[in-house]
């Protein structure tokens, strides 16, 4: 899938390691290549070390990369760097839109500015996300591609600051020639997505994350599947392996200051999700029609595999089908540690109810 070149014997920076994307990620070149060194940067805001595998290889600084000190802590002779920190996810920036900034865009700045004149650098992918580019309709969308026009309006600080980041990588690109590449995800769902993982961050969907996870703990406890907009809502739902793969194709065969959509260009409907994964863990098909979310207003969509598929030859290999039920699994085989991270969040929670 890439173009010849590796990340065998490389010393790579992989920034928000400890999280869902990362850790994923950083399994995934471990299993492919054989790199000297992967620094993990991570300030454990919402994830936990023990998604990180047992590797002497890995070097876990724990530590915000938006502070002078842990930059100054990473070995400068890096090859690759990973972006994938973020403050987790829209509704927690809405609640905190200070910390979002901090945790979300300051950690952008900080990081391009720091390492702008590294030569030895041969790429940057940072984790941009389709959802703060893509068409907000509930008509039937068309695939978003790279180059569609970009609102200046956004349901949450977390949107714009993974645009920012976007700006700023590009800014670095056009004045210093930061070999940058945008990583444009689609919605990203598989095993290692933990609920609750990290800290309180104002809101109850500080627990509950994305979706995919919600619905599949909920169904494993028998529980209605909360729908808001009655499940019209729709998403490009992207497995995690395929997109590590994809980020993988970026650093390799990404030209710099280019965006790479990383989707699967198949739109699923939300009720469709909620059904799969209500057969899939024998739930008796409960749902439960809620309104749309005050704040969401991004409708259907899914993105254009176009580009990457022609520049980077990248395209997705799991389905919706095989995705939910390799999860499902992980759920299964991580109860309990998924049922601590929760119940670590309970008193916050219960101010909620
Ligand atoms: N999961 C998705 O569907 C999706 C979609 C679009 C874009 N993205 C982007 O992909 C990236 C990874 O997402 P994820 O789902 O793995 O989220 P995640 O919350 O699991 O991972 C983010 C990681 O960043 C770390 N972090 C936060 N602030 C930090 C800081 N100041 N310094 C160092 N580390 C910090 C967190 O502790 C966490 O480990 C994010 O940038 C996100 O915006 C994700």
């Amino acid at each position: 899938m890439n173009s010849g070149l590796s990340l065998d014997g490389k010393t790579l920076l992989v920034v928000g390691g400890c999280g869902f994307v990362g850790s994923n990620l950083i399994k995934l070149i471990l299993k492919k290549y054989n790199p000297k060194e992967i620094i993990v940067v991570d300030n454990l805001l919402s994830s936990e070390t023990k998604n990180l595998p047992n590797d002497k290889r890995i070097n876990l600084i724990i530590g915000s990369i938006s502070q002078t000190e842990i930059l100054q802590k990473i070995n400068p002779a890096l090859d690759y760097i990973f972006h994938l920190a973020c403050f987790h996810g829209n509704q927690s920036s809405i609640a905190s839109p200070i910390q979002d900034h901090e945790n979300n865009t300051l950690t952008s700045l900080m990081l391009f500015d720091f390492f702008h004149s590294n030569k030895n650098l041969k790429k940057v992918v940072y984790s941009a996300a389709g959802c703060a580019v893509a068409d907000k309709t509930y008509d039937n969308p068309t695939a978003t591609e790279e180059n569609a026009p970009v609102s200046l309006f956004h349901d949450s600080p977390y949107s714009i600051s993974k645009l920012i980041g976007e700006m700023y990588g590009n800014y670095y690109f056009h004045r210093y020639g930061f070999p940058f590449v945008k990583a444009r995800f689609q919605n990203v769902y598989g095993p290692g997505e933990l609920l609750g993982a990290g800290r309180w961050r104002g809101t109850p969907n500080t627990v509950w994350r994305n979706v995919i996870p919600t619905f599949i703990w909920k169904a494993l406890n028998k529980e209605a599947l909360p729908l808001e907009n009655e499940g019209e809502s729709s998403r490009d739902f992207i497995f995690v392996e395929d997109i590590a793969e994809g980020l993988i194709s970026c650093a390799l065969s990404g030209v710099d200051g280019e965006a790479y959509n990383l989707a699967t260009g198949e739109e699923t409907k939300i009720i469709e999700i909620a059904k799969i994964i209500n057969s899939l863990t024998e739930n008796d098909g409960n749902i439960n029609l809620l309104p749309k979310r005050d704040w969401d207003n991004s409708g259907r969509r899914f993105g254009s595999t176009k580009k990457s598929k022609e520049q980077l030859n990248f395209t997705t290999t799991t389905s919706i089908d095989d995705g939910l039920e390799k999860t499902v699994q992980w759920f299964l085989d991580n109860f309990n540690f998924i049922k601590g991270s929760i119940e670590k969040h309970e008193l916050n929670m219960s101010k909620f109810n």
